[in-house]
């Protein structure tokens, strides 16, 4: 994956190398052209204006004339020829910045004493006053391009300020560049958290900012996932209390027309009526009982309700409380083998959940039958557990079902004790005190008949 990290790492030293290589180059450049102006001022200009004075004296005007012309097509510039007051001697006119310069003849007699050329830089004007053999003064003079003289430092500025100021905004370009390609992202990554913050939890993060492999990729995939499972969360919570509504209404409504019928009773049908009221209030009051649970348990177990306890133990205690339940109801709760186990976790909370699971079992189970506590302890060294498992004799679950009564209210219909009055919570409160202590529940059919629920427990409770 390449990191965000080597991004800017990389980034930064394309950058240094950059702006070390223009700093050198141009002043490479530079150098070279102003070396190269030098040598043409100095050495060549000299030579040429009185290689030009003497052939004018000697052979006439045209002679110079025509050696001018041939150098004008060599060097693709163009010569001009006064004599010393600054008159054209030649049949050609010049610029008037050209004549402007060849007339001053005090400033051209001084450069000259210094054996010197005059220049302009800016015009790529230079101009060259030596003596002719009868002592006159001629002027070789010559224009060309500006950018062929000297054209980085005329592009960037001949100042190295101006050279600086320029690489600098070069770098400033490629440092906008890296923060643009940083920050955009980060800014899609904010809106689509406000929209989600704002209820819209259908937002997604933008593609663009999904498909990129550096960590801000991740973080935009982290996102999603995290807004997806949000969405799914707030979705559950709204099935919940949709069916818990449903739920409360059965026995509610029940209420209320016991109670209309109560109060057109007969005195000697009251009783009948106040009955099922009362049993309408039971059932009412165990099923808030069991959401309450419910809701307590998925808001977490703070850890002062944690302790070390012995799981064996707990296990014979629900067992021997069921057989004596069950035994009013012709049937048997039994241990069949126990290892010694102790675990760290909340023991009251899952005494609920195994005793849940016993009840179902007890419910199901046929009279004369007896339900099957095996606990076992986990060979996995590396995550040491116990395995609880509890087996009735009754007609089982169909197989398309086993995963779905673990969901709120999800009764099997059709069952062998499908008129139980139960309300389909006992296994979810099991499912989540389970999974509040790191283990797992599942359930399967055994191949003879009946119902096996397995638990898996880690010993120890991170
Ligand atoms: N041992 C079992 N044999 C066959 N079916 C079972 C068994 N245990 C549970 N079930 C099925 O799974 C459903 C969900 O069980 P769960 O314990 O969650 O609810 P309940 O027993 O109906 O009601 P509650 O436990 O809230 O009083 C049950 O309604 C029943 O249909
Ligand atoms: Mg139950």
């Amino acid at each position: 994956m390449q990191s965000l990290f080597f991004k800017i790492f990389l980034w930064f030293c394309v950058i240094v190398v950059l702006v070390g290589v223009s700093i050198e180059t141009s002043s490479i450049l530079a150098n070279y052209y102003e070396t190269r102006w030098q040598g043409v001022l100095h050495t060549i200009m000299p030579m040429e204006a009185e290689k030009c004075a003497r052939m004018y004296e000697t052979s006439g005007k045209q002679a110079v004339q025509n050696y001018l012309d041939d150098l004008q097509r060599q060097k693709s510039v163009r010569f001009y020829f006064f004599d010393e007051d600054g008159n054209p001697l030649l049949d050609r006119s010049a610029p008037e910045v050209v004549q402007k310069m060849a007339l001053n003849k005090e400033g051209l007699n001084r450069i000259a004493q210094q054996n010197l050329s005059a220049v302009n830089p800016r015009q790529g004007i230079a101009m060259r006053l030596v003596p002719g053999p009868s002592g006159r003064k001629y002027n070789l003079a010559f224009q060309q391009s500006p950018t062929l003289i000297m054209p980085v430092s005329e592009a960037v500025g001949t100042h190295p300020y101006y050279r600086l100021l320029g690489i600098g905004l070069f770098g400033a370009l490629l440092c906008f560049l890296l923060t643009r390609n940083i920050t955009k992202p980060i800014v899609r990554l904010r809106s689509a958290a406000s929209e989600i913050a704002a209820g819209r939890l259908k937002t997604r993060v933008a593609p663009s900012v999904r498909r990129r492999y550096d960590e801000i990729g991740a973080l935009g995939r982290d996102f999603d996932l995290m807004a997806e499972q949000i969405e799914a969360l707030v979705a559950a919570q709204r099935d919940l209390l949709g069916d818990v509504s449903h739920e409360l209404r059965s026995p509610l409504a029940r209420l209320i027309v016991a109670l209309g019928l109560l109060r057109q009773a007969s005195p000697e049908e009251a009783p009948e009526y106040l009955s099922r009221i009362g049993q309408e209030a039971d059932r009412l009051d165990k099923l808030i009982g069991q959401l309450l649970t419910l809701t307590r348990i998925e808001s977490g177990v703070e850890s002062t309700q944690r302790e070390k306890f012995d799981l064996t133990n707990l296990v014979q205690e629900v067992a021997a409380d069921g057989d004596f339940e069950a035994r009013a109801h012709a049937r048997e709760v039994r241990v069949v083998s126990a290892d010694a186990c102790t675990m760290s976790g909340a023991p009251e909370i899952l005494r609920s959940a195994i005793e849940n699971v016993v009840r179902n079992a007890i419910r199901h189970t046929p009279a004369e039958t007896a339900v099957e506590l095996t606990l076992k302890q986990t060979d996995d060294p590396k995550k040491p557990g116990a395995l609880l498992r509890v087996r009735d004799h009754g007609s089982g679950v169909p197989e398309r079902l086993l995963s779905d009564i673990f969901v709120p209210f999800h009764r099997v219909e059709g069952g062998a004790a499908g008129n139980s009055q139960g309300a389909g919570l006992g296994l979810a409160i099991a499912e989540r005190i389970v999974r509040m202590h790191n283990g797992s529940i599942r359930a399967r059919n055994a191949p003879d008949g009946g119902l096996i629920v397995e638990m898996e427990l880690p010993t120890s409770w991170a």
